[in-house]
């Protein structure tokens, strides 16, 4: 059984970012920039939006946060959002969810300019990620795909089931997984809440992608010899023995699971830091532009 270190290769991509990010410095360019909107007081999102912050420290970003109350209405957010869509300063733009019930996510996922959609949630990103366009491919499932690539996992021909069908997780999954690219090209079955017999799915499966936010879900019985395992899970278990008072539990009972995979991500430590290092290649790409020029036209 192999790990599949997010830690280390996000690590990794971090340095080729920091890279570039002195390449352009050299040469007179403009610096990376992220926006990250924080509405409200949620813990989770606190530390999620924090740690963002930092990682674009550590690679040489710039980066605005921008916390708003909670009671703050939906038009001050659109129009919040519409400044810094203005803003020449700023190329990447994340309003992190959830919102408070009274402010429409699709609404201000909308607002936001597909240009600067670093989340991949607006529906021109999602629709050109469907079409296999150059397009933002939101953190979760860009970082999966990255640690499968760098691990050099065979993908073509297998069978991948994928629990959870979120539109964050689970449905992209199913399309970068079932396309024609390297890694892609699987077979994918995607299960969810109404599946009869989940269990059926996985024992068939090559490649398990746990996207369900249920910890401990996928046991032992539920996996084939030699599996790779994708565990996207990172719920928030009350734990005195911790400082914070809690634990982060993913979707996969690790110690029965793991001896039986031929790879298997850890949480934490796996697809968690995958996905910071994808939102900061997300805010690379943005601040070149390059997947909104038009393409050259020939003479
Ligand atoms: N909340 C949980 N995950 C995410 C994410 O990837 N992006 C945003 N904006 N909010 C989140």
């Amino acid at each position: 059984m192999t790990l599949l270190d997010g830690k280390k290769t996000s690590e990794q991509i971090k340095l080729e970012i920091a890279r570039e990010v002195e390449k352009i410095k050299s040469l007179g360019g403009k610096i990376p920039h992220l926006a990250a909107v924080l509405v409200g007081e949620d813990g989770a999102s606190q530390t999620y939006v924090n740690s963002k912050v930092k990682d674009c420290e550590q690679v040489g970003f710039g980066s605005t946060l921008v916390r708003m109350d909670a009671s703050t209405s939906e038009e001050d957010l659109l129009n919040h959002v519409q400044e810094i869509n203005d803003n020449d300063e700023i190329d990447g733009i994340i309003v992190q969810l959830p919102l408070p019930d009274h402010i429409s996510v699709q609404k201000v996922t909308e607002r936001i300019r597909p240009e600067k959609d670093v989340d991949g949630f607006h529906p021109v990103n999602v629709g050109r990620m469907v079409k296999g366009l150059p397009a933002y491919i939101a953190a979760t499932p860009y970082g999966i795909m990255q640690l499968i690539e760098r691990y050099q996992i065979e993908t073509s021909g297998k069978h991948c089931v994928i629990i959870g069908r979120s539109d964050i997780v689970g449905t992209p999954m199913n399309i970068l997984m079932s396309r024609k690219a390297n890694p892609g090209n699987c077979t994918v079955t995607l299960c969810h809440s109404r599946t009869p017999d989940i269990k059926a799915h996985t024992l068939q499966a090559d490649i398990i992608i746990a996207a369900l936010g249920m910890p401990g879900f996928l046991t032992e019985d539920m996996v084939k010899p030699g599996a790779v395992v994708v565990d996207v899970g990172i719920t928030r278990v009350p734990d005195a023995t911790k400082k914070r008072g809690y634990a982060l539990k993913g979707d996969v009972e690790f110690e029965g699971v793991a001896p039986k995979c031929s790879y298997i991500t850890p949480v934490p430590g796996g697809v968690g830091p995958m996905t910071r290092a994808a939102l900061l290649w997300n805010t690379l790409q943005a601040a070149k532009r390059s997947f909104y020029q038009p393409a050259p036209v020939d003479s």
